[in-house]
């Protein structure tokens, strides 16, 4: 079976091809459009949808002729309907609906944070990694979430963890935007932080563990930053970043301390998550967040203390993709387990 796979549940569109038969992803291909938000510093969801709505047929056009297939050899169209930004998910939706519907094709509604998980199947050949085992528990850190998942099996999967407030990604965009940097701020503050070889200068705070419960929490870590960034004089509560005094090097400072405190941060939690489940062989590393070379590395450092395995996909696969929800709609259409053209989008 041959799966198109279209992601448009934030400001991108992700659109890939996946053979069941091969178990290979075809013709991966990304529309980031960041630009037109960057003076926002942040996603304007009228802008996203507008923009998704221009460039939708050209992407899977373009996917289809890089993965040299014709519309009509596709059996199934597995798309995100949820959670994400209504306009945005309702693009993808209609346009996977309108093919669905003119070509007799089936369809598949897919959650994104379930593509988020299974996206740690998905390597840098485009094929499935085979030595990632169930049960395994996933990190799934992006823009709009932080949460630890119980894979039990292809779609079987429990949340054990999740933020109570902000998600990990939050905090770099809004850090970022508090010393005038541009979103999406995370591989910004990465580099900023490699500059200064990852040294943790102003010992932000660790969010408390709240007993047995695997919680996250990034908003109060990310309220004193902003309290540091006005005592050091580079944010003024009524008026935003103040330029002049926003140098290099406590850019670079800021950066680093707070990359090291999420670092702390998801080592701890995951030393819980290892106490807890002591069965769990690995740990799948998810979700944008998930590019960071540094906290993969602190992950890959732990896991080899504890005597575990990390997995991470290849940072195409970790930022928003339709690979991972071709490859979602590739096991679902194989457990028959197809949508309707009643499928409707959901914000959360
Ligand atoms: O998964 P994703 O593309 O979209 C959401 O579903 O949110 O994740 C985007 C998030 C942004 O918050 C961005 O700052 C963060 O991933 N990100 C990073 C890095 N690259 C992207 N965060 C830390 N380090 C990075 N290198
Ligand atoms: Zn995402």
């Amino acid at each position: 079976m041959l799966i198109l796979g279209i992601e448009s549940s934030c400001d991108d569109i992700g659109v890939a091809v996946f053979d069941t038969a091969t178990q290979k992803i075809l013709g991966n291909t990304l529309l980031s459009q960041i630009k037109p938000h960057e003076m926002f510093g942040g996603i304007v969801p009228e802008i996203a949808s507008r923009a998704q709505l221009e460039k939708i047929d050209v992407v899977i056009q373009q996917t289809l002729t890089k993965a040299n297939l014709s519309l009509e050899q596709i059996d199934t169209i597995a798309v995100t309907n949820r959670p994400g930004l209504v306009g945005s998910l309702l693009v993808g939706v209609c346009f996977a609906k309108g093919i669905a519907w003119a070509q007799n094709k089936k369809i598949i509604g897919i959650n994104h944070l379930e593509g988020h998980v299974f996206s740690a199947f998905l390597t840098s050949d485009h094929s499935v990694n085979q030595d990632l085992k169930f049960p395994f528990i996933a990190l799934s850190a992006s823009g709009g979430h932080t949460a630890l998942h119980m894979v039990k099996d292809f779609g079987e999967y429990e949340l054990i963890g999740q933020t109570l407030d902000d998600a990990a990604g939050e905090a770099f965009d809004k850090v970022a935007k508090m010393m005038g940097m541009p979103y999406p701020g995370g591989a910004l503050i990465e580099k900023l932080a490699s500059q200064v070889d990852f040294q943790d200068f102003f010992s932000y705070p660790r969010s408390k563990s709240t007993g047995d419960e695997i919680s996250f929490s990034f908003s109060g870590l990310k309220t004193a930053v902003l309290y540091d960034l006005v005592k050091k004089g580079m944010y003024d509560l009524a008026t935003g970043p103040v330029t002049d005094n926003i140098t290099l090097e406590l850019r670079q400072q800021v950066s680093s301390s707070l990359l090291v405190c999420v670092g702390d941060i998801f080592c701890k939690k995951i030393k819980q998550a290892f106490k807890k489940y002591p069965e769990i062989k690995s740990i799948a590393f998810v979700g944008g967040v998930a590019c960071n070379a540094y906290l993969r590395n602190r992950l890959t450092q732990l896991c080899h203390n504890h005597g575990k395995t990390f997995f991470a996909a290849p940072p195409a696969f970790c930022t928003d993709n339709g690979g991972m929800i071709a490859f979602v709609g590739g096991y679902k259409a194989t457990q028959g387990k197809f949508s309707d053209l009643n499928l409707d989008v959901m914000k959360e």
